[in-house]
């Protein structure tokens, strides 16, 4: 069994670079920001609370990992709630579980997230730790929103990303962080072309 393990901060290229790998070696492929996303929306659409952390729990024990779409689950306020439920020890050990049994799929895997090297799956057969500039990372996220016809302020968007980061590398319970066996691939001045190929040579490498 083989699974790839692709962690890093938000908005680093890791969706984009996660799908390519998967689609070029035939594995399934789970965004696990999504498992914290849904489960965020499910309590913003019930209208539960969201520092509740035993009805937050009971939402992602009961969440079905079929059919997840970033479409529906981007909005600003989903992603900021999942960044909230996240540091939640027990919605972590529930969504952790629903992950690892995805790893075990055949014929292999790739995960992305937070703590994928470091906690789903430390076994896991190669770990890429995929980062870039806080800047860079912001301006990426701006000229998406910009070209999919939005409206954006790169300010409000830079600070966006920081306060994400600082939450999601203090946190106690698993905080974002290369695993010690990770291949770090700093994608600041990288084309998504060049990442891929960086990424192949690594994942072919240990194959
Ligand atoms: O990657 P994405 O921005 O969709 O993730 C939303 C939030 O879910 C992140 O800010 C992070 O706090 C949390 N997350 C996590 N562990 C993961 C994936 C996402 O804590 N493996």
């Amino acid at each position: 069994m083989t699974t790839i393990a692709i962690d890093g901060p938000a908005a680093a290229g890791k969706g984009t670079l996660s799908r390519q790998i998967a689609e070029a070696y035939g594995f399934h492929h789970l965004d696990t920001g999504l498992t914290y996303r849904a489960t965020a929306k499910a309590l913003l659409d019930r209208g539960l609370p969201l520092d509740d952390e035993a009805v937050a729990a009971d939402v992602a024990r009961n969440l079905d990992l079929s059919g997840l779409d970033r479409g529906v689950l981007s909005a600003h306020e989903i992603g900021e709630a999942a960044s909230r439920i996240a540091v939640m020890p027990s919605v972590r050990r529930a969504l952790v579980e629903a992950q690892r049994a995805f790893a075990a799929r055949q014929p292999g895997t790739v995960l992305d997230g937070r703590d994928i090297g470091t906690v789903v799956c430390p076994d896991a057969t190669v770990k890429l730790y995929v980062t870039a500039s806080a800047d860079v990372r912001a301006r990426r996220r701006y000229d998406e929103i910009i070209a999919a016809g939005g409206r954006a302020e790169y300010d409000a968007i830079y600070e966006d990303v920081r306060r994400r980061d600082e939450r999601d590398m203090g946190r106690a319970d698993s905080p974002l962080r290369p695993a010690d066996n990770a291949h770090l691939l700093d994608t600041s001045k990288m084309s998504i072309e060049a990442a891929f190929s960086a990424a192949k040579a690594i994942i072919d490498a240990a194959l």
